[in-house]
C-alpha cells in the first residue's frame, strides 16, 4: 500500500475504514504498520496523542481513519466533552464509512468504555471488527485465553471477526490488510 497521503479530507465516495478503541490502545500504531511508515500517524506513550480524527488515504482507493481514544482521565477538558458527540456523529453519518475496526489491548479486560464504543458502533450498524493489539506482550500460549476473556466481555455476536496484531513484530499485518481490501472493494496493490 504505497501513495500514502494525509492532511486532506478524502475524496466523496471514497470508502473509509475507521479505528476506534482506548487511549494507548495502539491505533496509530497499528496504522502505521499497515502503511509501512514509521510515524506517519502519530504515536506516543503518553495517552492521548491523537485528538482529532485523521484520515490516511491509501493509494486513492481507501481512507484509513484514526479516531481519537477515550479512557483517559487526563484528557478530561473541553476534549473530552466534544470526544462523544464528534465521534458519534462521525460513525452515525459517514456516507462512505464501509466498517469499523474496535482496537482492544490483550492485556486488559474490556471495561465500560470499551462497550459503550462496541453499542455506538452497531447502532451506527456495523459489526464491530475487533483487534487484539500487543500481542508481544503476553506468553504465545495466553493469547487464546485472553482472546476468549475480551469476546465474554464485550459479548460479541457469533459472526464477529477478530484479528490478533502486534506492532512489534507485525504478526497478523496481512490478515488486516486483506480485510480492508476486501471491505475496500477487494482491490490489490
Ligand atoms: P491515542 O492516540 O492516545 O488514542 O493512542 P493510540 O491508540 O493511537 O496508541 P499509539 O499507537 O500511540 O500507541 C501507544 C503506545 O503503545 C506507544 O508507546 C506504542 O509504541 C505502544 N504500542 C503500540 N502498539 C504496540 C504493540 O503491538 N506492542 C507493543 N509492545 N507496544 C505497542
Ligand atoms: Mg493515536
Amino acid at each position: 500500500m504505497a501513495g500514502v497521503t494525509t492532511d486532506k479530507l478524502p475524496d466523496p465516495g471514497m470508502p473509509e475504514i475507521a479505528f476506534a478503541g482506548r487511549s494507548n490502545v495502539g491505533k496509530s500504531s497499528l496504522i502505521n504498520a499497515l502503511l509501512q511508515r514509521k510515524s506517519l500517524a502519530r504515536t506516543s506513550s503518553t495517552p492521548g496523542k491523537t485528538q482529532t480524527m485523521n484520515f490516511y488515504t491509501v493509494n486513492n482507493e481507501v481512507c484509513l481513519v484514526d479516531l481519537p481514544g477515550y479512557g483517559y482521565a487526563h484528557v478530561k477538558t473541553d476534549f473530552r466533552r466534544s470526544w462523544g458527540p464528534m465521534i458519534e456523529r462521525y460513525l452515525r453519518t459517514s456516507a462512505n464509512l464501509k466498517a469499523v475496526f474496535l482496537l482492544i489491548d490483550i492485556r486488559r479486560i474490556p471495561n465500560e468504555d470499551d462497550s459503550m464504543m462496541y453499542e455506538w458502533v452497531v447502532n451506527a450498524g456495523f459489526t464491530p471488527i475487533i483487534i487484539v493489539t500487543k500481542s508481544d506482550k503476553v506468553k504465545r500460549s495466553q493469547i487464546k485465553k485472553s482472546v476468549f476473556d475480551i469476546k465474554n466481555a464485550l459479548r460479541v455476536t457469533a459472526d464477529t471477526e477478530i484479528f490478533i496484531f502486534s506492532a512489534m513484530d507485525r504478526s497478523g499485518r496481512e490478515e488486516i490488510l486483506d480485510k480492508i481490501e476486501e471491505i475496500a472493494g477487494g482491490k490489490n496493490d
